[in-house]
């Protein structure tokens, strides 16, 4: 992700990737969600953004799209793209931790790639820590194939990302 700091864990605990959809929804974030946005981020990031950070995505940012995704009224998870001369690029995902495991990160990301395909958007990329192992497997499943490194790329560990790009 964009100048995103991961590295957490995660242990898989729920193979059930078949999400019951009958009460769900993604539709755009609007502002009023932020603060539970916030919430997701710094309980998925050790350097999450800022309240601020979003409201300047949402206000101020044109190339910025940021989708929610809501369970029976409740946001469990959000991601976020810039789309760019016919790419988009993905600055966030993430899914509250005990929704994760259950395939809404994939039925996020995978709705929100058919709605890029949809307006004209060609091809897809994001930055993704080389120990996110949750997150390669993830992307690798939609089609992402591993297209270079970016040596150093987190700050808070110096760690390596690895761009992954699709087709959409
Ligand atoms: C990455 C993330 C969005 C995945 O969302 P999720 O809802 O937990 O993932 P899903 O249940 O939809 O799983 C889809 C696929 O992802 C992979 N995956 C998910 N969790 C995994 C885990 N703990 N270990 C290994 N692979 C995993 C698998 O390929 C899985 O497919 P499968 O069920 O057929 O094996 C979520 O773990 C998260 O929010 N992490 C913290 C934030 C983050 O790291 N964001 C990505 C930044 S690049």
């Amino acid at each position: 992700m964009l100048n995103k700091l991961f590295g957490r864990s995660q242990t898989k605990t729920d193979t059930n990737s078949s999400p019951d959809k009958k009460n769900c929804q993604i539709r755009p974030m609007t502002l009023d969600d932020i603060p539970t946005i916030v919430a997701i981020e710094e309980a998925s990031f050790p350097n999450p953004w800022s309240q601020a950070s979003f409201v300047s995505e949402l206000r101020d940012n044109y190339l910025a799209r940021y989708y929610c995704l809501e369970v029976e009224g409740k946001i469990i998870g959000y991601m976020g793209l810039w789309i760019i001369m016919g790419e988009a690029h993905i600055t966030n995902i993430a899914i509250w931790p005990g929704y994760r495991g259950q395939g809404w990160g994939e039925y996020l990301l995978k709705n929100v790639m058919q709605q890029m395909s949809s307006v004209g958007v060609l091809r897809i990329t994001l930055e993704v820590r080389v120990s996110n192992t949750p997150a390669q497997n993830l992307y690798r499943k939609l089609g992402f194939k591993p297209a270079g490194i970016r040596k150093r790329y987190y700050t808070d560990n110096q760690e390596d990302a690895i761009i992954m790009w699709a087709s959409l």
